[in-house]
């Protein structure tokens, strides 16, 4: 079988998917108040090219796929899509990145479907500062979320973007839900993802920041061994149930054992989350592009795949970083 490796022999199984550039929440990360320039529908491959770019990727080897935003509960029939790629035989694993604001009705349904995990952006444990971070005060929502989720047999991760001057100071509390909850708590370093949103940053709070402020708070941190392709270095409290993991998203300590692409709803490919997108998908397959065309060229595109986040990030043309997560797939 042709397989996906890139010329570091690093071979790519995972994919992530963005199948929306919309979003109920602003979180002032990742977009200004305003929002952002949201494309037109045409400009987003539809369902059915979703579906076969991940089935011919799945030929490839790519056998987990996560599932993006935006939002991705805001793109109508999301979970019709969500049931139909369940029925990929090849897929081991098909995950969601949320902000939870909209999926509770669907947790019984996600439930039935060969979905692993959940991932649930929320970087505060109060209401007001929920608000002010994500400019809507859906934190109820979120939390009720949460909570369901923990009932329900879906893996749950929650996703705390650190941001300086902002939640810092609910590291604690949040490793502190982790001492009744099966819950995975991972801190996200900030990226200037943002969308030309304009960020004052006093402090740089990075991966050994908050471990850190971890260690000097908690006498027995246990590192835990992940896979290593992991995004995130991994820890618990002793005797808690769940865990809490720190992800280097900024300082790229964790581009060596990288075994993912991604796919911007626009049918952006792209090798790395620093490159600014290498193909268009998108004009390819609407070109007419036979399944055999598709393969070849994701797998020369994936053998050009730099070797890391800097990298990637010098050969970006004159753009420097500056779009939205919500544009580029979380
Ligand atoms: N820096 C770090 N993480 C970000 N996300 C969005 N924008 C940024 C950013 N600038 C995260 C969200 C969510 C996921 C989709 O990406 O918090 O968990
Ligand atoms: Fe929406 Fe996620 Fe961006 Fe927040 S970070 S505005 S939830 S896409």
């Amino acid at each position: 079988m042709n397989k996906l490796v890139d010329k570091y022999g690093r071979q790519i199984t995972y994919l992530r998917l963005a199948v929306t550039d919309r979003c109920n929440l602003r979180c002032q990360y990742c977009m200004p108040a305003h929002g952002i320039d949201i494309v037109k529908r045409q400009e987003l491959l539809t369902y059915k090219e979703m579906y076969r770019i991940t089935r011919v990727l799945s030929e490839l080897g790519v056998d987990k796929v996560r599932l993006t935003g935006g939002e991705p509960f805001v793109r109508k029939d999301f979970v019709n899509f969500l049931e139909s790629l369940s029925f990929n035989k090849n897929l081991k694993e098909i995950n969601i990145t949320t902000n939870g604001a909209l999926i509770s009705k669907h947790i019984e349904g996600l439930e039935k479907m060969k979905i692993n995990a959940v991932n649930l952006s929320i970087d505060s444990l109060n209401r007001e500062k929920f608000f002010e971070i994500t400019r809507r005060d859906v934190f109820p929502q979120v939390f009720q979320t949460y909570q369901d989720l923990l009932k329900s047999n879906l893996k749950l991760k929650l996703n705390v973007v650190i941001q300086s001057g902002v939640n810092t100071n609910e590291i604690i509390d949040f490793i502190e839900l982790t001492k009744e909850d099966k819950v995975s708590v991972r801190f996200i370093e900030e990226m200037p993802f943002n969308g030309k949103g304009i960020r004052e940053v006093k402090e740089v709070w990075n991966y050994n920041k908050i471990i850190k402020t971890i260690n000097s708070h908690y006498d027995q941190v246990e590192s835990l061994v992940s896979k290593k392709s992991s995004t995130s270095k991994n820890f618990k409290i002793k005797d808690y149930k769940g865990s809490f993991g720190i992800i280097p998203a900024f300082t790229r300590t964790i581009c060596t054992d990288c075994n993912r692409i991604r796919i911007t709803a626009t049918g952006l490919f792209k090798n790395c989350l620093f490159d600014d997108g290498v193909f268009n998908i998108k004009e390819f397959i609407r070109n007419g592009a036979s399944d055999e065309e598709l393969k070849q060229i994701f797998i020369s595109t994936v053998h050009k795949k730099p070797k890391n986040g800097f990298i990637a990030e010098a050969n970006r043309g004159s753009n420097s970083v500056s779009e939205s997560m919500s544009t580029i797939g979380g």
